[in-house]
C-alpha cells in the first residue's frame, strides 16, 4: 500500500496535517538527548526524521533509516540526494531490524508503530539494539480525549481524509486504512505499558496538538 502512494506521501502530509506534521518531528528531535554517534530512524519513509535530525541535531552522527516499503525508500533517497543529506535509506523490518545489538545511541519511529502486526516484538527489537542509557523516542497518532475534539478529529479522518487523500493519491483504500489503525491503536497508558513490558525505563508521554498525537519517550 505504501509503494502505491510514495511518491504523492509527502505532498498530502502537508496538505492532511496542514504542515503539522513536521513540528512534530521536530518535537521528537528537540527531545532526544544530545551526544548521539548513531542515530536509527524505523519506518522511514521518505526520511523525514533522519532530515529533521540532520537539520536540527548537533555533531554530525550516522543516520540509518529503515522501511519494509521499497517504493517509500526511493522516493527517500532521491530527496535526501536532492538536498545533499548525508541519511542512508534502506529497505528493513522493524520487527527484524538489520543492526547489531547495543549499537544505537537513539532510535525512532515516526507514525510507523501503529502499522506493524505485533507492537511488542518491534519494542523488544528496538531495545535489542540499542545501547545500555540509550533513547527510544515514537510518534504515533492518539485520539483526543476532549469529546468535542474526539468528534471533529473522528468527522475529520473518517471523511474528510479518505475523500482529499483518495482524490490527491488515486487510493482511497490507503487513507481509509489510515483512520481505522489510528482508531484502533493502543491509548497512551495501553502504549507505555508496552513500553515497560519491553523494559524501557523511564517512560513519558508528551501529548501534542490537543492530544491528537503522542511522542513517547523510553530509556534502555
Ligand atoms: C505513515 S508512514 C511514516 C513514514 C515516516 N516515518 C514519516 O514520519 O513520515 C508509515 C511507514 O511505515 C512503514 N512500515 C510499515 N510496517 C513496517 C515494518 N514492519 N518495518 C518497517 N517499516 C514499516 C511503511 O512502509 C511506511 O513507509
Amino acid at each position: 500500500m505504501f509503494d502505491r502512494i510514495a511518491k504523492r506521501y509527502d505532498l498530502l502530509n502537508r496538505i492532511l496535517s496542514l504542515g503539522i506534521d513536521r513540528s512534530w518531528r521536530k518535537r521528537l528531535v528537540a527531545k532526544a538527548p544530545r551526544n548521539a554517534a548513531h542515530i536509527v530512524d524505523l519506518a522511514t519513509g521518505t526520511g523525514d526524521v533522519l532530515l529533521a535530525f540532520e537539520n536540527h541535531y548537533p555533531g554530525t552522527p550516522t543516520l540509518s533509516g529503515y522501511d519494509l516499503s521499497a517504493g517509500m525508500v526511493a522516493e527517500g533517497v532521491k530527496k535526501c540526494q536532492r538536498l545533499g543529506s548525508r541519511a542512508n535509506l534502506m529497505i528493513g523490518d522493524a520487527a527484524n531490524i538489520p543492526v547489531a545489538n547495543d549499537e544505537a545511541d537513539i532510535v525512532s519511529m515516526s507514525f510507523g508503530i501503529r502499522n506493524v502486526p505485533d507492537v511488542s516484538k518491534v519494542l523488544d527489537d528496538i531495545h535489542r539494539i540499542l545501547k545500555p542509557g540509550g533513547s527510544v523516542l515514537i510518534l504515533e497518532f492518539t485520539m483526543p480525549k476532549l469529546w468535542l475534539l474526539s468528534w471533529g478529529y473522528k468527522v475529520y479522518f473518517r471523511h474528510v481524509l479518505p475523500f482529499v487523500g483518495g482524490l490527491i493519491s488515486g487510493d482511497r483504500h490507503a487513507y481509509t486504512y489510515l483512520n481505522r489503525t489510528v482508531e484502533d491503536f493502543a491509548d497512551k497508558e495501553a502504549f507505555l505499558q508496552l513500553m515497560t513490558d519491553a523494559n524501557f525505563k523511564n517512560t513519558q508521554a508528551t501529548s501534542l496538538t490537543f492530544g491528537i498525537a503522542s511522542l513517547y519517550y523510553g530509556q534502555k
